[in-house]
């Protein structure tokens, strides 16, 4: 099976611009690339940061945008959103019975769970006892089949001072509620970071992707700032067979020549 992730178009006043770019535009070239070229993608995973400053507006653009694609499109809470004008837009948006962003489907023999990290008003995300209860609750429930997992804030440090301030940066309740079932994920998706990464977390693959806006410069040594950059945006096509989960990363801005060699 075939489905798309994408992340963090951070969506602001329709006709306003965030560093520099229009996120509107720049979600909606994505969305047109994904539906001419992967059309046959069982449905878009948008792992969070969908609007910058939870602007209401932005969600009612985001609503009128992913309506043109021809596959579900799952939406998740980023620490730029705001639950409650994300609410009064999808008004038929989850809910894990505790006001939390939190939902899981099946597809192609596989039990996709979508995380909620959103801490209001904070950076940084939070897993709290009632979330780990809900993913402990949906985990043992959906046994034995094979996870795919998806979250706005990566539960680890990636050697990049300023992001990793603003991680998941207590991953207890996260690690407790996923201990008995580690065998059955097969793959972490998150947003967050703004850049393309691949690796493992607790022997858990997992991979994040630049955003559709702005992208964070890979600066190491950077201690304090975030250091923005206009580095290409990008999906991803992810194809999830028995014995592998491919990550292809599609840079569906480049209008490189092409050629048969
Ligand atoms: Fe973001
Ligand atoms: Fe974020």
């Amino acid at each position: 099976m075939k489905f798309i992730h994408l992340t963090d178009p951070h969506l602001v006043e329709p006709g306003s611009r965030l560093h520099q770019l229009d996120p509107l535009q720049r979600l909606r070239e994505a969305l047109q690339s994904i539906a001419s070229e992967h059309a046959d993608a069982a449905f878009v995973v948008l792992t969070g940061d969908l609007c910058d400053a939870g602007q209401p507006n932005g969600y009612a653009a985001l609503r009128d945008a992913v309506a043109t694609l021809p596959m579900p499109v799952h939406l998740m809470m980023g620490n730029h959103d705001e639950r409650g004008a994300f609410r009064a837009t999808f008004a038929d948006a989850a809910d894990d019975g505790s006001g939390f962003v939190q939902f899981a489907f099946s597809a192609g023999g596989h039990r996709f769970v979508c995380l909620d990290t959103l801490e209001q008003g904070k950076s940084k995300g939070t897993f709290c006892e009632r979330r780990a209860a809900w993913l402990a609750a949906e985990l043992a429930a959906s046994a034995p089949e094979p996870v795919l997992l998806f979250m706005h804030h990566p539960p680890f440090a990636v050697g990049m001072a300023p992001m990793d301030r603003i991680a998941l940066t207590e991953p207890a309740l996260l690690r407790q509620a996923l201990a008995p079932h580690r065998a059955r994920i097969r793959h972490l998706f998150f947003g967050h970071l703004h850049r393309p990464l691949a690796g493992s977390w607790w022997g858990i693959p997992t991979s994040t992707l630049c955003g559709t806006n702005h992208q964070i410069a890979l600066a190491l040594d950077e201690p304090t700032r975030f250091i923005v950059s206009h580095e290409p945006p990008q999906y991803a096509v992810v194809l999830v067979e028995e014995e592998t989960v491919i990550v292809h990363f599609a840079n569906y801005s480049d209008r490189s020549p092409r050629f048969a060699f």
